[in-house]
Order: C-alpha cells, then structure tokens, then sequence
C-alpha cells in the first residue's frame, strides 16, 4: 500500500514537472513567431508601413491600429451608414472634401477607397484629442434625430461624421485626416503606402 502511495506520488510529480517544461517550450516558441512578424519598436516609430487584416471586421465595428505613434482608425460601414453620410452633407463644412486632408485617390465623397472600410488619422483636427467612436444613429447627446453616427471629440465638444467630415459650428476647423494607405486583395490594408493607380 505505502509503496504504491509513493509510486503514484512520484508520477504525479513527473507528470507536473513534463507539463511545466512543454509550456515554457511553448512560451519560448511564440516570441520569436510573434518578433518575426511585427516591424520593431524602432521601425514603427520611423514610420514602418503597418498592416491590418480587415476580413474579420464586423459591419459597424471600429479597430484602432498605431502606425508612427498615432492612432488610426478602421471602421467597417454599412449601406445604411453610407446613406447617413448623404445625409449629412448640408451639416458639415466640407462636404465635398476640398481641403487636402486626405490622398487624391480617395472617393471624394466616402473619403476610403472602398465604400466600406473608412480609414482615418484618430486625432482632432483642433488640438490632437482622440474623438470617440459613436456610431448610435440619433444619439440624444449628439443633436438627436440629425445625428447618423460618428465621431465625439470629448476635449472641447467637436464632432465628425462617418466619414470623417467635420460638423458646421464646432472647434475642430477641419476634416479629419485620412492617411496615406493602400490594399493587398480584398481586405489586407497597408497603412503609410500609396494606393498605385
Ligand atoms: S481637441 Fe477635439 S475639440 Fe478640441
């Protein structure tokens, strides 16, 4: 009897000592996975092009991605939120997008590339704060029915719509920037290089 309480003691042991090396194995194979696919610390501030796979992105949700220290914005828009945009063209200052606040190979009218993915700089075009995502369609807070969904600076109150358009009567002078940024296939977009013609 003592002998197998001890046997059995022993295994437990063993067991526990082969599962703790296969997880630090494992650890130990996940770093460089992870190092050999993210451009460095170093690389990233420069300005390293960063990639963002979008296929996984649901209709109205946003990703925030960094590239060259600043926050960028993906929203994945829906055809109700495209027809909100139209909406909005007598509310906002620049509707047709004239100030050069975005690639010249941007729709002029969604400001992306693709009706569907909005790409955009998350930083107020007043003094740099990062404007929230409010995609609610007639938030009370945000001017109730006329509001199709947008973007809330909480520093001093301006607002955007879901294109990045800035709102008439608001501090931020200007639109929101789009960066520079391009697609591999359908839903692999590269933030810092230029759509090719
Ligand atoms: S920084 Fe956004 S409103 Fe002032």
């Amino acid at each position: 009897m003592s002998n197998d309480g001890v046997n059995n003691g022993r295994r437990r042991f063993l067991t526990a000592a082969t599962s703790a090396v296969g997880a630090v194995g494992a650890v130990g194979a996940a770093i460089p996975f992870v190092g050999s696919w993210n451009p460095s610390a170093k690389a990233k501030a420069a300005g390293a092009p960063v990639k963002a796979n979008v296929s996984k992105l649901e209709p109205g949700q946003m990703i925030t991605v960094e590239w060259r220290g600043k926050p960028v914005y993906i929203v994945r828009r829906t055809t109700e939120v495209l027809e909100g945009i139209r909406k909005m063209d007598g509310e906002v200052r620049d509707p047709q997008s004239e100030e050069p606040q975005q690639p010249e190979y941007v729709n002029k009218e969604f400001r992306s590339i693709k009706d569907e993915f909005l790409v955009l700089l998350g930083l107020c075009t007043h003094l740099g704060c990062a404007p929230m995502y409010r995609p609610e369609v007639g938030a009370a807070d945000l001017g109730g029915a006329k509001w199709q969904g947008g973007f809330f600076c909480p520093c001093h109150g301006s607002k955007f719509d879901l294109a990045g358009r800035v709102l008439k009567g608001v501090p931020a002078p200007i639109n929101l920037e789009v960066p520079p940024h391009s697609y591999e296939g359908d839903y692999l977009i590269t933030i810092g290089v230029d759509q090719e013609a």
